[in-house]
């Protein structure tokens, strides 16, 4: 018996992916590294720290310097997401997030960006869920399932009345590491682990979800 969805926020609710992207990618720019579209497919959902770190490779630099990186990056991000507002959730967001309350079932959010809250705020949909578990929740990020059982605790729910949708290879992990069920938002190289798989929350419905993760 499903009782709630867990939604992952950034390349899930909006497209803020593309903001860590450019926040990363200006960063990698200035200190001459590479760093490509490609590349960030491996950070999607990957928390700050541990994102700094796969752009760095071998390269060694003191504590300070990483903070004052992950600094920087983190500011050219808010820059990012100063503008944001309800005109950037992705087709068929709201209406899931709706849907899902309107049926009686309970929506988290499972996002592993300290961000989060400002993000749903600006995006007007802070009233939607029922828990918010993000950046600040836990120590162990994705693929890590304590996230997502943080949230799931905050639901009283156990895993197994709970599906996580998520974009990210890891955060898919972490859903089955958890014993949630999962929908995957992308291509199978990407989330082919997931329980079902859609291009986007475009035009899919609760049942959809529904149907899908029983197949
Ligand atoms: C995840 C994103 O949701 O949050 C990652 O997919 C990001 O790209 C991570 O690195 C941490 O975000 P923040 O806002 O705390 O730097
Ligand atoms: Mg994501």
């Amino acid at each position: 018996m499903i009782r709630a969805f867990i939604f992952d926020l950034d390349g899930v609710i909006t497209d803020t992916a593309e903001y860590h992207f450019r926040g990363w990618k200006r960063l990698a720019d200035e200190g001459g590294l590479s760093f490509t579209r490609e590349d960030n497919e491996h950070l999607r959902g990957i928390p700050r720290r541990e994102s700094l770190m796969l752009i760095l490779k071998d390269r060694v630099y003191p504590e300070e310097k990483i903070q004052e990186m992950m600094e920087r990056k983190n500011g050219y991000y808010l820059e990012f997401i100063k503008e944001i507002s309800p005109r950037d959730l992705l087709p068929g967001a709201r209406e899931l997030l709706e849907e899902i309350r309107a049926a009686g079932l309970k929506n988290g959010l499972g996002s592993a960006s300290k961000n989060a809250g400002e993000v749903i705020e600006r995006l007007g949909i802070y009233s939607l869920f029922d828990a918010i578990s993000d950046g600040h929740s836990v120590e162990r990020q994705k693929p890590a399932p304590d996230l997502f059982l943080h949230a799931a605790q905050q639901l009283s729910l156990s895993p197994a009345e709970c599906v996580v949708v998520e974009d990210a290879a890891a955060g898919i992990e972490a859903a089955r590491a958890g014993g949630f069920r999962s929908v995957g938002l992308g291509p199978a190289e990407r989330v082919g682990k997931a329980d079902a798989i859609f291009p986007s929350l475009a035009g899919v419905w609760l049942e959809n979800l529904l149907t899908a993760i029983a197949a």
